[in-house]
């Protein structure tokens, strides 16, 4: 567990600080967001399920925390296909996570803590079992109800063959047949058939979604694979050894990743959101070319982009630099703030990622997708390393200009669950790519709240992931009170935060050696990383905070400072 150097004290926030933050139209450009997986939160009704009303009960903790906002994963109705990214019903919650007078009641409750709403929505793709779909099967080829969706006839001499020979993201193809004979594209699960946004009528629901949600008081909106919606159908329809890979399109003309009539929507969907006081916030998540992420960014876009740069990054400080760097500088340019993150529910948690051995001689990025095809046995993981090393980037993403996305148990140190048994296993990247892909339920295990007892506290009965033993060791209940431990760390990390950030200025200082990376923020609040294996000396000042103990005054290897 983490050990906290801690010497100053923080000021108190005035409820009329408080509420100038929650007024303020721009709070999003340098918020701390907390993703919550609903279903893995915190279950109130012991059916094994996290859901609304144990979210509510938990904003003590997330008051605690010290986070500006949640960013909530879906909770529509979903037959969880694809753990609620299969939505059935946009302007309804899940029966099985509650009701709507839950979800009023719950986000009544998080304005009154002050904690924004961010709501997952998902245009890309319905589930099989949303109402249009239904109608779309129950109508004939070329029906309107079809032209909501992408249907083509087959290839071959009987239609077939799929009208391409496309991969669905998640393994097999992205085409599937119907009853008539006609295929429909999915991009990612089979349950997820994708929508047809040429067609008018899908653009104006969705704006009555977005209108649905920000009159229910939601903040902003995190835009599914915001960079899938628009696609070029011209036949013939290329082969895949014609496409390149999603992350290398950087030139428009992919026929379905990042093309450039998506921003016709999104410009759409500003002017929902400015309809609004404050103004409706959106984050694109778009795994685009670097160059190509500020469009979606863009003030008359969705006004935010993920950078994953940084979690795809190795520990390296020169990638660290570069990446860092390079986004500011992006962000500068378009007037969108920059985002980080190094954990969310579609990647190994980076306490894992970074306790497991570097690959190549210049530290390459570790996605932990051998480690966990091997069931976490090879190579081996230094737990300790990868939660000190964790602790040392997420302080030092605390401190860069933009907002900071956190996925809910990095705060505890959580490590990755890599021995699920196949019959717990529920994502569709598991059963469409066995042997190849074992998924991301490991990192959607329920959390731990308490040392002991039924599913460690997340609910009375039992957990939708089972949770392994050493989970407990990790409870809220065993950090709480201990000035050592990853969450005591992490609340100090962001009060701090709170009370440090003012201007989005950035500058790097230079330091001796190339290992350890230094900048300063407005007011002297300066971030040091140390990279390297020897320890290194800090700056004047007074040490603020540190994500490991100082030895004799220098900073460690694998840990950050900040000083004043
Ligand atoms: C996004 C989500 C992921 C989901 C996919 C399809 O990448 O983050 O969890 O499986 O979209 O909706
Ligand atoms: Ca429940």
């Amino acid at each position: 567990m983490a050990t906290v150097t801690s010497t100053a004290s923080p000021q108190v926030q005035s409820a009329a600080e408080l509420s100038t933050r929650v007024q303020d139209p721009l709070w999003w450009r340098q918020a701390a967001v907390y993703q919550i997986y609903p279903r893995s939160f915190a279950d109130s009704n012991g059916d094994g399920i996290g859901d609304l009303q144990g979210i509510t009960s938990r904003i003590p903790y997330l008051s605690s925390l010290g986070v500006d906002a949640v960013w909530l994963s879906p909770f529509y109705p979903s037959a969880l296909a694809d753990g609620g990214y299969d939505v059935d019903d946009y302007r309804d919650v899940d029966p099985k996570l509650g009701t709507l007078e839950d979800f009023d009641a719950m986000i009544t409750a998080l304005h009154r803590a002050g904690i924004k709403l961010v709501a997952d929505i998902v245009p890309n793709h319905t589930s099989n079992r949303h109402a249009w779909f239904q109608e779309a099967l129950a109508s004939p080829k070329g029906s309107a109800a079809r032209n909501r969706y992408i249907f083509r006839d087959g290839r071959g001499p009987n239609g077939d063959e799929p009208p391409s020979d496309w991969d669905s993201v998640f393994g097999g193809p992205a085409w599937e047949r119907i009853g008539d004979g006609q295929w429909y594209l999915h991009l990612f699960a089979k349950e997820q058939p994708d929508l047809n946004w040429d067609n008018r009528e899908v653009r104006n629901d969705f704006l009555t979604t977005l209108r649905f949600w920000s009159d229910r008081g939601v903040d902003g909106f995190r835009v599914d694979v915001a960079h899938a919606l628009t696609k070029d159908m011209t036949e013939p329809l290329p082969s895949k050894a014609d496409l390149g890979a999603e992350s290398d399109n950087n030139n428009g003309l992919h026929p379905f990743w990042d093309r450039d009539e998506v921003h016709e929507v999104f410009a759409q969907w500003r002017k929902v959101f400015n309809e609004y006081t404050p103004p409706r916030t959106a984050v694109a998540e778009a795994w685009v070319h670097a160059d190509r992420r500020a469009r979606y960014a863009s003030p008359t876009g969705l006004g935010q982009a993920f950078n994953f740069d940084l979690l795809k990054a190795g520990w390296n400080s020169g990638q660290f630099r570069d990446i860092i760097t390079k986004n500011l500088a992006e962000a500068k340019s378009s007037g969108a703030s920059s985002t980080w993150v190094f954990s969310n529910h579609d990647v190994v948690r980076h306490a894992t990622r970074y306790g497991l051995p570097v690959p190549g001689p210049a530290g390459g990025s570790q996605d932990g997708a051998a480690w966990l095809m091997s069931g976490g046995k090879e190579p081996a993981l230094d737990h300790t390393l990868g939660e000190r090393r964790a602790r040392a980037v997420s302080q030092l993403m605390l401190a860069l200009p933009g907002s900071a996305y956190l996925f809910q148990g990095e705060e505890l140190g959580l490590h990755e669950v890599a021995d699920l048994a196949d019959e717990h296993r529920q994502d569709p990247a598991f059963f469409r790519n066995r042997g190849v892909d074992i998924g991301r339920d490991g990192c959607r295990v329920p959390l731990p709240w308490t040392r002991t007892g039924s599913s460690f506290g997340f609910g009375s009965g039992g957990a939708h992931l089972p949770q392994p033993e050493w989970f407990g060791a990790y409870a809220v209940e065993v950090q709480e009170d201990d000035p050592a431990s990853n969450l005591t760390f992490y609340r100090r990390a962001l009060e701090l935060r709170r009370e440090l950030q003012t201007e989005e200025n950035f500058e790097w200082v230079e330091e001796i050696s190339p290992e350890v990376l230094h900048f300063i923020r407005p007011g002297g609040w300066r971030c040091v990383t140390n990279f390297g294996s020897a320890p290194a000396a800090l700056p004047p000042g007074t040490v603020l905070l540190a994500s490991s103990p100082l030895q004799n005054g220098l900073l460690p290897a694998d840990t950050t400072a900040w000083l004043i």
